[in-house]
C-alpha cells in the first residue's frame, strides 16, 4: 500500500474512532494510539525513509499535515469534552439556596432523669453525699444483710430477677446501705440513686424497671423526727409547692418502725394512678433495723439511723400529671419532647 493510501486509511479510521469517544480519558487514549511514538504516523515517517528521494518532500508534508489535522481534532474534542464534564460536575454539586433548611432535632432530658437530677441536687444541698451501687448484686447486699433471712416471706414482697442462685438484678437501692456502712464510719449521710428491677406484672403504675433514690443517715441519737423533717423539706423543695404527704405504718425487714409515704394525687376525681384513693405511694422509710447496722459492722448500741427509698417514676407521674408509667420507657418523641 502506498504512503498516500495509508494516510487516507488512517484519516478515515481516526475519524470513526473519534466519533465513538465521549469522555476526556478516551481522547487521551485515542491521541496516544494515533500520535504516540509507537503509533501509525511514526511508522509512516520510518517508511518515508525508504521512498524515492524526489517524492520525499511531498509525502513528508502529507504525513505532517495528517499529524497536525489529527492533533487539532484531538485538542478540539478534548476542550469540548472538558467543558461538558465540568458543567455536569457543577450541576451535580450545585446547592439550591432556595430550598428550606433541614430541621435539627435536639434531644432533651428525659423526665425521669430531670426529677432524678433535681432530687439529687436538693439532697446534696441538704448535706448528703452520693454513692452508686451495682445493678447486679448478691443476695447478701440485696436481702440477707438487710435482715431478710433465707426463705423469709418478706422476700416475696420484691419479686426478683435471679441471674444465678446468689446473684440478681437488684430489687431496690437499699443494696447500697450495707456496702456504705462496711467502708465508712458514722456519721454517714448518703444517697444512692439508681435503677431497680422487679419481676412484676406491668401496669399503669408499676413497671419491671424503675428508678429509686435511697437515702440514709446514721449517727448518735438520730430520731424519727429527723426523718420527718428531712422528708418534708425534701418534698416541698422538689415540688416547689405545698404537697400533702401521708405517713402510714408499714413493714420492711430492714427498718423498725417502718412506714410508707403517700403523696396526694394530682387528679381531681380519682384516677388509675391513685386507684381512686387520691394518694400515691412514693416512698418506704423507717429507722434502720439494728440487725442491718450489725451487717455493716456498726454497733447498734452506739449508733442508730433512718433510711428511705423513693420511686422516681412515681414522683414523675405526680409532678407531670402523666397517666401511665409505661410512657417513660416507650420513647415516643411526641411524649418526650413535651419536657424540653
Ligand atoms: N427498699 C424499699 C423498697 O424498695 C424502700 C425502703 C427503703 C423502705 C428504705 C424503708 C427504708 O420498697
Amino acid at each position: 500500500m502506498s504512503i498516500l493510501e495509508k494516510i487516507e486509511n488512517l484519516r478515515s479510521s481516526f475519524l470513526i474512532d473519534l466519533n465513538k469517544v465521549d469522555n476526556t480519558k478516551e481522547i487521551e487514549t485515542l491521541k496516544t494510539k494515533y500520535l504516540g511514538k509507537k503509533g501509525p504516523i511514526q511508522d509512516l515517517m520510518i517508511q518515508l525513509k525508504t521512498c524515492e528521494k524526489d517524492q520525499r518532500p511531498a509525502l513528508g508534508k502529507a504525513i505532517n499535515d495528517l499529524k497536525q489535522e489529527l492533533s487539532l481534532h484531538c485538542e478540539n474534542s478534548l476542550a469540548r469534552l472538558q467543558s461538558y464534564e465540568y458543567e455536569k460536575k457543577c450541576k451535580k454539586e450545585a446547592i439550591d439556596v432556595t430550598l428550606p433548611g433541614r430541621k435539627n432535632f435536639i434531644g432533651n432530658t428525659h423526665p425521669v432523669t430531670k426529677i432524678m437530677d433535681r432530687a439529687i441536687q436538693i439532697l446534696i444541698e441538704m448535706g448528703f453525699a452520693v454513692q452508686y451501687g451495682p445493678d447486679i448484686d448478691s443476695d447478701f447486699y440485696n436481702f440477707e444483710g438487710l435482715n431478710f433471712p433465707p426463705d423469709h416471706p418478706a422476700r416475696d414482697m420484691q419479686d426478683t430477677f435471679w441471674i444465678t442462685d446468689d446473684m440478681m438484678l437488684r430489687t431496690h437501692t437499699s443494696n447500697v446501705q450495707v456496702r456504705v456502712m462496711e467502708s465508712n464510719e458514722p456519721p454517714i449521710r448518703v444517697i444512692a440513686p439508681g435503677r431497680c428491677f422487679r419481676n412484676e406484672t406491668i401496669s399503669s403504675r408499676s413497671h419491671v424497671f424503675f428508678h429509686q433514690i435511697e437515702g440514709f443517715y446514721i449517727d448518735k441519737h438520730v430520731s424519727f423526727a429527723d426523718l420527718f423533717a428531712t422528708m418534708e423539706e425534701f418534698w416541698s423543695k422538689l415540688f416547689e409547692r405545698d404537697v400533702k404527704a401521708r405517713f402510714r405504718p408499714s413493714y420492711f425487714p430492714f427498718v423498725e418502725p417502718g412506714m410508707e409515704v403517700d403523696i396526694e394525687c394530682s387528679c381531681e376525681n380519682g384516677c388509675k394512678i391513685c386507684k381512686n384513693t387520691g394518694w400515691l405511694e412514693v416512698c418506704g422509710a423507717g429507722m434502720i433495723h439494728p440487725e442491718v447496722l450489725k451487717s455493716g459492722g456498726i454497733d447498734p448500741e452506739e449508733y442508730n439511723g433512718y433510711a428511705w427509698g423513693m420511686g422516681i417514676e412515681r414522683l414523675a407521674l405526680l409532678m407531670y400529671d402523666i397517666p401511665d408509667i409505661r410512657m417513660f420507657t416507650e420513647n415516643d418523641v411526641r411524649f418526650l419532647e413535651q419536657f424540653s
